[in-house]
C-alpha cells in the first residue's frame, strides 16, 4: 500500500515511521509511506500556507492554493488514484472496522490540518473521507495520521501474523483476554491454573469467557455487534447482562393428553 502524507510538519513522522513494525513494513515492501511538505507547493516568497478567516474570528485557516497544488501534483505521481482522507476532530471516529476497510485501498492520501483547519472548498473538492481519532482536539492532524497509518499497516498481509490478529481487542467486537508470561508466581501473584494445565480446549474456553467478561465489564456497548452463541449468551446473562434475544418464557401449562379409550370399550363397539 502506498500512503502519501501532506503536512506542514514532516519531521513529526520521522521517529514513528522509522521504528519497529512501521519501519519493517516499509523495508519489506508492504508499505510505501511518503511524507510531503505542503510548504514546498507555495509560490510566494514567504511560503505562506495560512490566512485569516473570512467573517473574522480566532485563528488562521490553511489556504487553498498550496494544498490543492500538493494534492494534484502528488496524486499524479502514481497511476493509482488515492483515497483522500482529511484528519479532523469533526470526522467519523476511526474504528477497527474502518481500519479493515482502509487496508483494501491500494493508495491513501492523508491530509493533516493545522490552525483552525483547511478551507472548506478543499474538503468539498478533493476529500473522500474525514476521520477523527477521538473526541478531543489535537494541535494538528499529524498524530491522527500516524494512528491511521499504524492501525492500517498492521492489518496488511504479511506485516504481522494472522494469529496475533485473530483474538485481539475489537477484532470481533470483543476485548482481548488477559496474557501472562514467566514467572508463574510473581510477588505471591499466581497465574490462573488452567493456563498451566496443558488442556488446550479448557484454555480456549477460559479465554473466551475472559473476553466476554471483560467486554461486559468495560465495553458492554460492543456486545451488540459481537457474534455470540447460546453458551456465550448464557454466560453473559449469568453476569447480569440483559440479553436482547432472551425472553423469560412463562412456565408451560400442562394439559394432559386424553387417555386412550379402554380396550374393552373399543371391542364393544367393534362387535
Ligand atoms: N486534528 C485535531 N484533532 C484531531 C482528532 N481528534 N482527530 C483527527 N484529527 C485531528
Amino acid at each position: 500500500m502506498r500512503v502519501d502524507v501532506l503536512t506542514l510538519f514532516p519531521a513529526m513522522f520521522d521517529g514513528p515511521l522509522n521504528t519497529s513494525i512501521l519501519k519493517r513494513a516499509q523495508a519489506d515492501g508492504h508499505l510505501d509511506a511518503q511524507v510531503h511538505d505542503i510548504r514546498a507547493y507555495t509560490t510566494d516568497k514567504h511560503h505562506t500556507c495560512d490566512d485569516t478567516p473570512f467573517g473574522g474570528g480566532a485563528g488562521m485557516v490553511m489556504k487553498i492554493a498550496p494544498l490543492a497544488a500538493a494534492i494534484e501534483a502528488i496524486s499524479a505521481t502514481d497511476e493509482r488514484p488515492p483515497h483522500v482522507i482529511y484528519l479532523t476532530p469533526d470526522g467519523t471516529t476511526l474504528t477497527q472496522a474502518i481500519a479493515q476497510e482502509l487496508r483494501t485501498q491500494p493508495r491513501l492520501m492523508l491530509i493533516c490540518g493545522h490552525y483552525e483547519g483547511i478551507d472548506e472548498r478543499v474538503r468539498t473538492r478533493y476529500v473522500h473521507q474525514e476521520l477523527s481519532i477521538g473526541d478531543y482536539v489535537l494541535t494538528g492532524g499529524e498524530l491522527a495520521a500516524l494512528v491511521v497509518i499504524d492501525a492500517v499497516t498492521r492489518l496488511l498481509d504479511g506485516v504481522i501474523s494472522a494469529d496475533s490478529l485473530a483474538e485481539e481487542s475489537h477484532s470481533d467486537s470483543l476485548l482481548e483476554y488477559p496474557h501472562y508470561t514467566r514467572p508463574a508466581v510473581w510477588q505471591e501473584m499466581d497465574i490462573p491454573a488452567v493456563l498451566r494445565s496443558g488442556d488446550h480446549g479448557a484454555i480456549a474456553r477460559w479465554r473466551r469467557l475472559q473476553r466476554l467478561e471483560r467486554t461486559f465489564q468495560r465495553r458492554p456497548d460492543l456486545l451488540a455487534h459481537a457474534q455470540l452463541d447460546k453458551h456465550d449468551r448464557a454466560f453473559l446473562r449469568s453476569l447480569g447482562w440483559h440479553d436482547p434475544l432472551w425472553t423469560e418464557r412463562p412456565p408451560r401449562k400442562h394439559t394432559p393428553k386424553p387417555l386412550p379409550e379402554p380396550s374393552s370399550a373399543r371391542h364393544d363397539t367393534a362387535e
